[in-house]
């Protein structure tokens, strides 16, 4: 457990025992649906004048600042954000002391239009070359105008190599929203996995479209700016709206929130993956051609072959709609990407997918319905150990509100569900375990719902084989030696 102090693992083994229970929940178990019932329901944007959405002082000061990782492994980031007085130029200073920067990372800008909506200058930084496992500190803009932050790279990935991932899905700009991103930022965690969703900007007509992305960009930037946010296509990025004039997709989204696509070696931002950590992070695109041919099929199935547990023992996947929900609301709206990729996350022994869309939580046992053809084999998802376990966490709270209409009786494969907003924390402990831990925000307050310890599937195998190696080589040391004495 390289990394880890005695404390932690103390702390640790005291998770284990606490969680005894619920590690059972894993397993197969009749489903939960939580009888919690929120009682403010005041799913509405924050106004545009909200201290949240204030741009920051100066003529042309950085403003919407975020972050991703830059590279495959982690020891890059791209940092944009946006200018709206002059271009202004796309230089970033960065050092590993506070106030001393020692070295100069230049971008590129870009800007577009929407209807009649003219963005800021949206400029993007490739900072790369980086110390892993260090704290930077970044300044951007120029004069009395500039502005300073920081990040921490994370350590080199390895198979034991601890690390803690934030999970939000659909987040919006609404007071639950406010109240999501909040709870998280206590949690310590690292990096966000986030589900696609952003800004709900769509939801606006004609130049409010722009805007929203705008006051989207300022809100998310205290978090946003200071650590990598890992980043999916929702049905919110898409940008189809022909009332408008307005059909090129995702053309918002690839202007403002670049991937490092060409690291994973995908042909498009919209599907790629980095390793961080201890973890592989699989990042696909629910609205991007997937079928066979297409190239996040054969990008995909490429990729996960390039998997190697042994340096990254977790293997993630994100992808917008969810393959396995119970909701009514976007009831079965994964499933065509299910019958295409299902397969394969069993026989890679996918950790966990992460999904949003349904705004509420789910997390399923591990099943799979890889069996089932249009002609034959077996109709129902079935329990398999080999499956990913499902979590839909699509609650970040956004302005369409909860999805609180659910399929009577809980399938099967739902384990536990509850409409509520929220996000996750998963924190890898070493190659074998993992917390994995749902908040609920409950009319403001963080609640820590369901928690339990994740087993890796590809090690929790290889252990499990191992341990029958070892069986079997007794029963045939026994029979041998019984077969001696017969003799
Ligand atoms: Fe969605």
């Amino acid at each position: 457990m390289a990394g880890v102090t005695k404390m932690q693992l103390l702390l640790f083994q005291l998770v284990l025992t606490s969680f005894v229970f619920l590690d059972s929940v894993d397993n197969v178990n009749a489903g939960i649906t939580s009888s919690y019932l929120r009682k403010e329901y005041p799913a509405v944007d924050m106004p545009v004048d909200h201290e949240v959405f204030a741009a920051p002082k100066g003529y042309n000061a950085p403003q919407q600042v975020h972050m991703t990782q830059g590279n495959y492994d982690g020891n890059a980031v791209i940092i944009s954000w946006v200018t709206v007085d002059e271009p202004g130029l796309s230089k970033l200073q960065y050092g590993t002391s506070d106030k001393k920067y020692k070295f100069t990372a230049q971008g590129k800008m870009t800007n577009y239009t929407f209807y009649e909506y003219k963005s800021g200058y949206i400029h993007h930084v490739l900072v790369d070359g980086l110390k892993f496992d260090t704290k930077y500190y970044y300044k951007i803009g120029n004069g009395d105008s500039a502005r300073e932050f920081w990040f921490r790279t994370p350590p080199m990935i390895g198979p034991d190599v601890p690390y803690k991932f934030g999970i939000i899905g659909d987040l919006g700009q609404t007071f639950n929203s406010l109240s999501t991103l909040e709870h998280y930022m206590e949690s310590g965690a690292e990096c966000v996995l986030f589900l696609g969703d952003f800004s709900y900007a769509d939801e606006y007509e004609y130049n409010d479209v722009g805007l929203r992305w705008d006051t989207f960009g300022r809100f998310a930037e205290r978090s946003m700016a200071y650590q990598p946010w890992i980043w999916i296509i929702g049905n919110h990025e898409i940008d189809y709206l022909p009332y408008m004039n307005e059909v090129t997709l995702f053309k918002t989204y690839f202007q403002r929130y670049p991937t490092p696509h060409l690291a994973s070696k995908s042909s498009s931002p919209d599907f790629y993956s980095v390793r961080r950590a201890s973890a592989h992070i699989i990042a696909l695109s629910s609205y991007s051609p997937f079928v066979k041919y297409t190239p996040q099929y054969i990008w995909l199935s490429e990729e996960l072959e390039r998997v190697d547990r042994t340096k990254t023992p977790w293997l993630f996947v994100l992808l917008h709609s969810p393959m396995y929900s119970s909701y009514k609301t976007h009831f079965m709206e994964g499933e065509g990407m299910r019958v295409v990729f299902e397969e394969w996350f069993v026989k890679h022994k996918v950790d966990v997918v992460f999904s949003g869309h349904v705004h509420a939580y789910e997390r399923s046992h591990r099943f799979s319905n890889i069996r089932y053809n249009v002609s034959s084999g077996e109709r129902y998802p079935a329990p398999d150990e080999s499956a990913p376990i499902y979590i839909t966490v699509g609650d970040g709270g956004n302005l369409e509100g909860l999805a609180d209409t659910l399929i009577e009786p809980q399938p099967d494969y739902s384990a536990f569900r509850e409409p509520s907003y929220g996000h996750s924390t998963l924190e890898i402990m070493n190659r074998t375990h993992a917390l994995y831990t749902w908040h609920r925000n409950d009319e403001g307050k963080k609640v820590p719902v369901e928690s339990f310890v994740l087993h890796n599937q590809y090690w929790k195998s290889k252990v499990q084989k191992r341990k029958l190696g070892k069986q079997n080589l007794g029963v045939l040391q026994q029979s041998a030696s019984k077969g001696k004495k017969m003799t």
